[in-house]
């Protein structure tokens, strides 16, 4: 695992938009994994601007996203599909035929769930997986708890995890209280992941993951069995790491 301390949100994205999109040049066709809520945001504005410039192309790239919650429709602002529609995908040339996320309106989890990993097995795997963290450890809406071996599910979100998402809703009582999320195994298959975390509010997420126990309460700590995982991190968000080890300019905690 390697670890990029950042200096700021603004250097967390663009050093992650770097590693994104040398994944974009080296593989035009890549499938990317792609996540939402704030952490990511930087990233897609920074793709957006180098594809406008002229250095990126994603017209054969493919676009598989992590989750989605049960209930809101691809035009509720809420919604992770409006998210990815707004925040990168009106913005680049992506086919929109070769962008997935599940379908929040799916009532029968079953068949989302089936039809979802067939998407991710038929697209060939996924070459980059980006990751943001929950502030208990979650990642996609695997919450703590969830065994490490599910691909796609229908996933009962936490009160922390509604507390935390309640900030972009009108109330806290409309926050959907389930959610369709890629799972653990499906992370795990990815080729490359790049994890993104920044503010205070992810130390102690990020140093459980990378410096505690591996356990299905701290979903993220799996990614320590994964050979190729990239975290940029800003250094609010490595400042529990950072009380017990140093990173070498590798990147490597020390
Ligand atoms: C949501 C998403 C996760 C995301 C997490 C953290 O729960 N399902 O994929 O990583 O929030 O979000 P943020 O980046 O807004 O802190």
């Amino acid at each position: 695992m390697r670890i990029y301390k950042a200096k700021d949100y603004n250097d967390l994205s663009r050093k992650a938009a770097n590693i994104l999109s040398a994944q974009i040049i080296m593989k035009p066709d890549a499938v990317l994994g792609l996540a939402t809520g704030s952490s990511p945001i930087g990233i897609y504005k920074q793709l957006i601007e180098w594809y406008q410039k002229g250095d990126l192309d994603f017209s054969e790239t493919t676009a598989v996203n992590l989750d989605e919650y049960v209930g809101l429709k691809k035009d509720d602002p809420n919604s992770y599909a409006f998210f990815m529609k707004t925040n990168l995908f009106d913005h680049i040339n992506i086919d929109r035929n070769k962008t997935f996320i599940p379908d929040g309106m799916e009532n029968d989890a079953e068949r989302e769930c089936v039809r979802y990993n067939g998407i991710i097995k038929a697209c060939g795997g996924i070459d980059m997986q980006l990751l943001g963290i929950g502030c208990n450890g979650h990642i996609g809406f695997n919450e703590p708890g969830t065994s490490f071996d599910k691909e796609t599910h229908l996933v009962t979100l936490s009160q922390n995890t509604i507390d935390a998402n309640a900030r972009f809703f009108d109330s806290i009582s409309v926050v959907p209280k389930h959610a369709y999320s890629m799972g653990i195994k499906s992370i795990m298959q990815a080729r490359r992941i790049v994890l993104v975390a920044s503010g205070e509010n992810k130390a102690n997420a990020l140093y459980e993951s990378i410096c505690g126990p591996i356990t299905p309460q701290v979903p993220a700590s799996i990614l320590q069995l994964h050979n190729n995982v990239t975290v940029v991190a800003d250094s609010d968000a490595l400042s529990e790491i950072l009380k017990h080890h140093e990173i070498g300019s590798g990147g490597h905690l020390i």
